[in-house]
């Protein structure tokens, strides 16, 4: 096991990601769409958020363990779904989903993965949980609910926000395709990259695993942009949720929720939890981020008088983000690119070690404001008037970010 103990945040892994994955993966994971305004935000709203620092309490005994949707956690961290993972680093999804199982936090397996629900089910030990996109072809989702079921997985995230694709011009300029195109831009590119190359070469999952050979007529997914707008269901509503429920018959997430409204349409549908998500910034630009989106959210709901969990993801880059997430209502959060960054850096070593990362700054964080237990934090550890007027349409001067 490579010792990574001088690999100190996610930033770090991030730079090491960037220069061993071929660009049209790595611009993939690190791109919003348009502006890239909302995925600025994301980040930078968070930085906007104080803590307050209490001194000379017992620090003893620390605790991050909690659950979500009645599973145990070793910290309120999931990993989010996220397509091509597996083009991060070869068989990318079973290495994420083992080094989550190994740390103790939840694996979500998009329906975009590479490897396919069958071959993470055969790596791995415990349940994960499979995120849904719900296709025109209905006899096609209610098979991949099927396969999803067969594969015991413990949980279904709905994704919401996605029934058209938000434009990444980078997709666009790149090519973006699984596998690559034979293309001298690619071809170039990939030879800067021997260790992608060499460890593709050892592996057969180089395209959609869920999807190429189990979806009618799709042999070849060359165009994500093309093949999302020819079959994803542009029209799925809030029905088709209860109907999916029903077929689905188990714990059930709904992701990308933004507005109080929508957050009390979860509820009433009866999920077990809602994930405040803008995607990464990668579908609305110019929403809010999700760290302001939260608190409004979290009265709607408690007004409501609902159970239903309420997470958070997108901007999630360190364990203090976590903190404020919790501090400010979420019951747990979900990461992609944290995690990402991880695996395009050293496989399963580096998700572990994004894991660790993530566990180390919350952990230390909670203990500077005066906690040792996850379930006591309350927005007392934020400093008033740093977060209330995130929502607020303030001028923003965007920090710059060198790459
Ligand atoms: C898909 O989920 C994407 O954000 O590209």
């Amino acid at each position: 096991m490579k010792d990574l103990k001088k690999v100190t945040d996610i930033e770090d892994l991030r730079k090491v990601a960037r220069r061993k994955v071929p660009r049209m993966f790595y611009d993939y994971v690190d791109s919003g769409s348009w502006t890239e305004t909302t995925y600025r935000n994301n980040e930078t709203d968070f930085d906007r958020i104080k803590l307050r620092q209490r001194v000379l309490v017992d620090m003893d005994n620390r605790s991050l363990a909690t659950k979500m949707i009645g599973e145990d956690v070793h910290m309120p961290v999931a990993i989010a779904p996220t397509g091509f993972t597996g083009m991060m680093w070869a068989d990318g999804e079973i290495h994420a989903a083992r080094a989550a199982e190994k740390f103790g936090v939840p694996f979500s397996l998009s329906t975009m993965s590479i490897c396919s629900i069958e071959d993470v089910a055969t790596h791995t030990s415990k349940p994960f949980w499979f995120q849904l996109y719900v296709m025109r072809d209905h006899d096609y989702v209610k098979r991949l609910i099927q396969r999803a079921k067969d594969a015991n997985c413990s949980a279904l995230i709905l994704t919401a926000d996605l029934q058209v694709l938000g434009q990444r011009h980078k997709d666009i300029k790149n090519g973006l395709s699984a596998p690559p195109r034979p293309t001298l831009a690619n071809i170039l590119n990939l030879m800067t990259k021997p260790q992608w190359c060499y460890n593709m070469l050892g592996t057969k999952r180089h395209s959609f695993g869920n999807i190429v050979g189990h979806a009618k007529g799709v042999d070849d997914l060359s165009s994500l942009t093309a093949w999302t707008e020819e079959q994803f269901d542009p029209s799925l509503s809030w029905d088709d949720v209860a109907r999916i429920k029903d077929m689905w018959g188990g714990k059930l997430i709904i992701k990308g929720i933004m507005e109080p409204e929508d957050a009390i349409m979860a509820a009433r549908s009866g999920a077990d939890a809602l994930v405040v998500s803008n995607h990464g910034g990668r579908q609305l630009d110019g929403a809010p981020s999700t760290i302001a989106a939260l608190p409004d959210i979290v009265q709607a709901i408690q007004a409501e008088n609902s159970n239903i969990e309420i997470w958070l993801d997108s901007g999630v880059r360190s364990g203090q983000d976590v903190l404020k997430a919790i501090a400010l209502g979420a019951k747990g959060t979900m990461i992609g690119r944290a995690f990402l960054y991880g695996l395009g850096a050293y496989g399963e070593d580096g998700v572990r070690r994004a894991l660790e990362i993530l566990y180390r700054e919350c952990d230390i964080t909670m203990a500077f404001c005066g906690h040792t237990d996850i379930h006591s934090v309350t927005d007392d550890i934020l400093v008033k008037g740093t977060f209330e007027y995130l929502k607020a349409s303030l001028p923003r001067i965007e920090p710059i970010r060198w790459h």
